[in-house]
């Protein structure tokens, strides 16, 4: 399948797998690459632009196909220092980028000029404008469904994709809600020329997470998830946890004066204790509704050669059989 994804970054397959923190290490990035998708390493779970720079060796060692950093632009006031994390990415000869957060603009002209493509996660139409304006090459579409950060608008992926179709020139890739070749065919049909999966990719083989994690994503329904911290403008969509229960008490309890160390021991550091230790209760952790849709712990080659695979069928036996049944239909009655 060949979309104006798979040809900007030279990928046999459209789907993506977004950078996340204390999963997207070399060893779920070169599977998703290896099987022909895009793997990408999360910049900031890598402590310093050393140990960042040692991973991307890591995943040159792993897979002779292209893969990319994430570089996620926290609302923090002591920032990582950015420019350092950059440099290690083009030394490190990587040429994509996938931006989260913040707007990526200080930072385009040091990645356009090292020739880096550049893909930026909106969970808006007007943040997708923005980013095609300051010269990203593609962007990634989050709606409301999505693990992690899905904005304050609450605009699910049904209205978002066609109206991000509407609106954009450059191209987009679905993100929030993806699993399977439904997805991906549904996405294609909204105008997107490819999709991202977050959560989906933790339940594999792979994924150098906890066995806990994968079995609780397996478990888990699309009933499941919570907002936490939308009172701080900060929304972070999350499994349901005994922790996130507390968090919940905690916000309900302070109302607009919540601040963010009312709830720290919830949400701070608490992916290691998560995706290294398997404490399921240890904190909130980002967590797509698409759990709902998981049910089954594959190898990431496995996975996405399923997704391709059912996404023709479903294209030709399903869509082209409806349109000549209609056909046949419509000559019957002439
Ligand atoms: C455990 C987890 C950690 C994540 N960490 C990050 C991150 O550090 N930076 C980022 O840009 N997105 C992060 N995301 C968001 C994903 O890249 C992706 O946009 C999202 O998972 C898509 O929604 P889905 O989970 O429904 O597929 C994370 C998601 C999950 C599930």
């Amino acid at each position: 399948m060949k979309t104006a994804i798979t040809e900007m970054f030279g990928i046999r397959h459209p789907i993506i797998q977004g950078g996340m923190h204390y999963v997207g290490l070399a060893e779920l990035a070169t599977a998703v690459s290896n099987a022909g998708g895009l793997g990408i390493i999360t910049g900031l779970t890598q402590k310093t632009p050393e140990l960042l720079a040692k991973e991307i060796a890591r995943c040159r060692a792993m897979t002779d196909q292209p893969f990319g950093v994430n570089l996620t632009f926290l609302p923090t006031l002591s920032s990582p220092p950015y420019p350092e994390y950059i440099a290690a990415i083009i030394e490190g000869g990587v040429r994509i980028v996938e931006t989260a957060g913040r707007s990526p603009e200080q930072y385009m002209p040091a990645l356009k000029a090292a020739g880096i493509k550049v893909i930026h996660k909106c969970t808006s139409v007007r943040h997708s404008l923005k980013a095609e304006r300051i010269g990203c090459d593609a962007v990634s579409v989050d709606g409301f469904e999505c693990g992690g950060h899905p904005g304050e608008d609450d605009v699910p992926n049904m209205i978002l994709l066609p109206r991000a179709a509407d609106e954009l020139k450059i191209p987009f890739v679905a993100s929030g809600g993806m699993a399977d070749a439904r997805s991906l065919v549904a996405s294609l049909a909204m105008g997107a020329a490819g999709m991202n999966m977050g959560t989906r990719f933790i339940a594999t083989k792979e994924a150098p997470v906890h066995e806990n994690v994968k079995q609780a994503i397996v478990a888990a329904t699309e009933l499941d998830t919570r907002l936490v911290m939308r009172p701080l403008r900060n929304t972070e969509r999350v499994l349901k946890n005994t922790s996130v229960d507390r968090l919940l008490g905690i916000e309900r309890e302070k109302g607009a004066s919540l601040q963010f160390s009312d709830i720290h021991d919830q949400v701070a550091g608490v992916y290691p204790r998560i995706m290294i230790d398997g404490d399921m209760n240890a904190g909130a952790w980002s967590c797509g509704m698409v759990v709902g849709l998981i049910h089954d712990i594959p190898t990431v080659k496995e996975l996405i050669d399923r997704i391709m695979a059912e996404a023709e069928r479903l294209i030709r036996d399903r869509l082209l059989d409806l349109l000549g049944q209609d056909q046949m239909r419509g000559s019957k009655a002439a």
